[in-house]
C-alpha cells in the first residue's frame, strides 16, 4: 500500500544522527551510544541536551564535550548541519535550508507524505465501541467508538495488522426479561424501523424492568425465559436474534454517519464467547486460580483489596451458576491470543471498567492465556460532562439519543457556514455542514486528553478558530482553494528576481530542482518553521501509537494549521516576487493541505475541498 518514490528520513533524524555520530568520536567508547537528546528550539532549528547528561561519566565539562561535538558535526557530510556551543554546554544546530527544500520535496513526492512503515509486522487487536443491544447507545460508547476507530486507523496506517473488534452486549439475564416482555405484548411495535427501533426498544426495555421489579409473577416467568433462552427454546432463540439483528443495524448506520470503520464482520459479541466460559472457569479452577467464595466461583489479584483492605473477588461464576462479564472477557483474551495471534491487545473502555481490566490480566496472565509478550491494556477514558460540570444527559436526565447530538452539532455547522460568504449552493452546504458537524463532535472528544472528564460544549465545538476539528477543515480549505487558483492563474514573469524558467514556473529538469522545488532557493523564517513542523509528522503518529493518545496528534494538526497561517501572513504566495519562490511556497502549500488530509483522514475526519 502506497508507493514512495524516495526514503524520506526526517530532519530531526538526521540531526540525531548526526549528533549521535559526533557524540561516538568525541566519548570514551563505554558512552559510545549516548542519547542525543535532540529537541526543536527557538533559538535554533534544534538543540542538543546531550552533552549535559553525559559529562559526570565523561568526567569532562560539558562545554569542553560540546566544543569538540561542533568540531566533528562540521567535518560532517555534506548538506552541513551547523552546530554552536551555547549557555552551560548546550548544542544550538541549524540545518542548511537545502536539506529543508530537499525535504519538503522529497515528502511531496512520496505517497506517505515521509511516514514509515514502523509497526509492520504487528498485530493488534482493536475492542471498542461495544455499545449494547435493544439499548441506546450512549456518549460512553461514543467516546470508545471515536477513540478506538483512532488508534485502529493510526495503527493500521503504520503498517501493523489491525483487527477490529466490536463487543456488544448482546448476551445476559436481561434478555430473558425482555423477551417474556416482548411476548406479551405482542402489539409492540419495534422491528424494521432503523433508529427509532432503538428507541422503541429502549423504552420497552425500562417498561419490562419495570414489571420485573414489581409483578412477582412477571418476575418468574421472566426467569425462566432466560432458562429457555441458554436451553435453544427455538422460539426464545428467534426473538433474541431479532434484537440483535435490529440493534446492529442500527449500531451500523451510527458508525457510517460517523465514519467509523466498523461493520457487520467486526461483531464480536458476548455471545460468542458463550459456549466456551465453562472450559474458562473449570480451567481456573484446576489451577486453583480461581476458589470458591459464597458460592460463587471467583480469582484475587495479589494487592487489590477494598476500603476496608478486603481482597477483591473477580467473579467468574456467580452463585446461580451463571457466567457474566468477567468470564466473557476472560475468553476474548484467549481467542485474541490463540486464534488472532495478537501481539497487543487494546481494550478501549471506560476508566470506571478499570478494576475489572486489572483482574481480568492478571487472573489471564496466571492462568498462561496472557503470555507476557502479549501487551494487554486498557485504554480507559474519562466521562462526558455537561456544560454545568454533571455527566452528560437530557435535562429530564435521560441518556441523550447519539442521533440527537449529531443532528445538533450539524445544525449548528450548518448555521455558521450559512452566515459566511462562501458562495456553496444549497446541496453543497449541506454535505460540508455534514462533515464539520461530524469533525466537531469527533475532534472534541480526540483533542481532549484521553483519560480526563471532558466538558461536551456545542457551541464550542464547531467554532472556526481555536483548536477545532472546523478550523483544520478550514485551513485545509483554505489551501486546497490557493492551489485551485495557482492552477488557474500564471506567475508573475515581469516581476523582479530568478528568471522564469517558463509560465508554469522552473523547469523539473533544471539543476538543483526536486519533485519540482527549487531546493537552493533561500529560506524564510516562516517557511522554514512551517516545514519543520511538516517534518514532524511521522513522529507525531509514532506518539500516538506508543502513548495511546489521539490529542497527541490533533496537536500536531493544530501547531501545522497555526506555522501554516503564520506563513500565509508573512510569505505571498500566488503573488511571490518570482517563480522560483512562487513554486516553492506551492510546494509548502500542498505539503501542508495533504499532511492535514492525511492527519484528519486518521483522525477519522474528512477534510472538504472548500468551505
Ligand atoms: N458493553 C460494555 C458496556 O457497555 C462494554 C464492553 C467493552 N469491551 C469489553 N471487552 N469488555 O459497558
Amino acid at each position: 500500500r502506497g508507493f514512495r518514490v524516495t526514503d524520506v528520513v526526517a530532519i530531526k533524524d538526521q540531526v540525531e544522527a548526526a549528533v549521535q555520530a559526533a557524540l561516538t568520536e568525541v566519548l570514551p567508547a563505554e558512552l559510545a551510544g549516548a542519547d542525543p537528546v535532540v529537541r526543536r528550539s527557538d533559538r535554533a532549528d534544534f538543540q542538543s541536551n546531550a552533552t549535559l547528561a553525559v559529562a559526570k561519566k565523561a568526567h569532562r565539562a560539558p562545554r569542553d564535550i560540546a566544543a569538540d561535538v561542533v568540531t566533528h558535526v562540521a567535518e560532517g557530510e555534506s548538506p552541513k548541519i551547523d552546530a554552536e556551543v551555547s549557555g552551560p554546554g548546550f548544542l544550538n544546530l541549524t540545518v542548511p535550508d537545502q536539506m529543508i527544500w530537499s525535504n519538503v520535496a522529497a515528502r511531496l513526492a512520496d505517497d506517505r507524505l515521509g511516514v514509515s512503515t514502523s509497526r509492520t509486522g504487528e498485530r493488534v487487536v482493536v475492542d471498542y465501541s461495544a455499545p449494547n443491544v435493544a439499548k441506546q447507545m450512549h456518549v460512553g460508547h461514543l467516546r470508545s467508538t471515536i477513540i478506538g476507530d483512532t488508534l485502529a486507523r493510526v495503527f493500521d496506517h503504520l503498517g501493523a495488522g489491525v483487527i477490529r473488534q466490536n463487543h456488544i452486549g448482546d448476551w445476559g439475564t436481561q434478555f430473558g426479561m425482555l423477551i417474556q416482555y416482548l411476548d406479551e405484548h405482542p402489539d409492540a411495535a419495534w422491528r424494521g424501523r432503523g433508529a427509532e427501533t432503538m428507541d422503541a426498544l429502549d423504552g420497552l426495555y425500562k417498561a419490562a424492568r419495570k414489571e420485573f421489579e414489581a409483578d412477582p409473577a412477571f418476575a418468574d416467568r421472566a426467569r425462566s425465559r432466560v432458562v429457555a433462552l441458554q436451553a435453544g427454546d427455538e422460539a426464545t432463540v428467534a426473538t433474541w436474534r431479532d434484537l440483535v439483528a435490529e440493534s446492529e443495524t442500527a449500531f451500523e448506520a451510527i458508525y457510517q454517519r460517523l465514519n467509523i470503520q466498523l461493520d457487520h464482520d467486526n461483531f464480536d459479541g458476548e455471545s460468542r464467547y458463550n459456549p466456551a466460559l465453562p472450559g474458562i472457569v473449570e480451567a481456573l479452577t484446576e489451577a486453583g486460580i480461581a476458589i470458591e467464595s459464597d458460592g460463587a466461583m471467583v480469582t484475587f489479584t495479589d494487592g487489590v483489596v477494598n476500603a476496608d483492605g478486603d481482597p477483591v473477588p473477580l467473579i467468574v461464576r456467580k452463585r446461580d451458576g451463571g457466567y457474566g462479564y468477567a468470564a466473557t472477557d476472560l475468553a476474548t483474551i484467549r481467542l485474541r491470543v490463540d486464534e488472532y495471534r495478537a501481539d497487543r491487545i487494546l481494550y478501549v473502555v471506560d476508566a470506571r471498567q478499570a478494576l475489572h481490566f486489572r483482574l481480568v490480566f492478571d487472573t489471564a496472565r496466571r492462568a498462561g492465556w496472557l503470555p507476557e509478550s502479549v501487551h494487554a491494556r486498557h485504554v480507559a477514558f474519562g466521562t462526558v460532562l455537561g456544560t454545568d460540570g454533571r455527566p452528560f444527559k437530557t435535562r429530564s436526565g435521560d441518556t441523550v439519543r447519539l442521533t440527537d447530538l449529531l443532528d445538533e452539532a450539524v445544525g449548528r455547522a450548518h448555521a455558521i457556514l450559512a452566515e459566511r460568504d462562501t458562495g456553496l449552493d444549497a446541496e453543497e452546504l449541506d454535505a460540508i455542514a455534514n462533515a464539520a458537524g461530524i469533525a466537531a463532535v469527533k475532534y472534541a472528544d480526540l483533542s481532549n486528553t484521553r483519560t480526563k472528564d471532558y466538558v461536551y460544549d456545542p457551541a464550542q465545538m464547531v467554532s472556526f478558530t481555536g483548536n477545532t476539528g472546523v478550523y483544520l477543515q478550514y485551513a485545509h480549505a483554505r489551501i486546497r482553494s490557493i492551489l485551485r487558483k495557482a492552477e488557474q492563474t500564471p506567475p508573475d514573469t515581469t516581476a523582479t528576481g530568478t528568471a522564469a524558467t517558463s509560465a508554469a514556473g522552473p523547469d523539473a529538469g533544471e539543476p538543483g530542482m526536486l519533485a519540482g522545488v527549487d531546493v537552493t532557493a533561500p529560506l524564510e523564517p516562516a517557511e522554514r518553521a512551517l516545514a519543520l513542523a511538516l517534518d514532524e509528522f511521522d513522529q507525531a503518529l509514532r506518539d500516538v501509537a506508543d502513548t495511546l493518545e489521539p490529542h497527541r496528534l490533533c496537536g500536531y494538526l493544530y501547531a501545522v494549521a497555526t506555522a501554516y497561517t503564520k506563513f500565509y501572513d508573512t510569505c505571498p504566495v500566488l503573488t511571490a516576487p518570482n517563480p522560483t519562490t512562487r513554486t516553492n511556497r506551492l510546494a509548502l502549500c500542498d505539503l501542508t493541505g495533504r499532511t492535514l488530509d492525511t492527519g484528519l483522514g486518521l483522525l477519522g475526519i474528512t477534510a472538504p475541498e472548500r468551505m
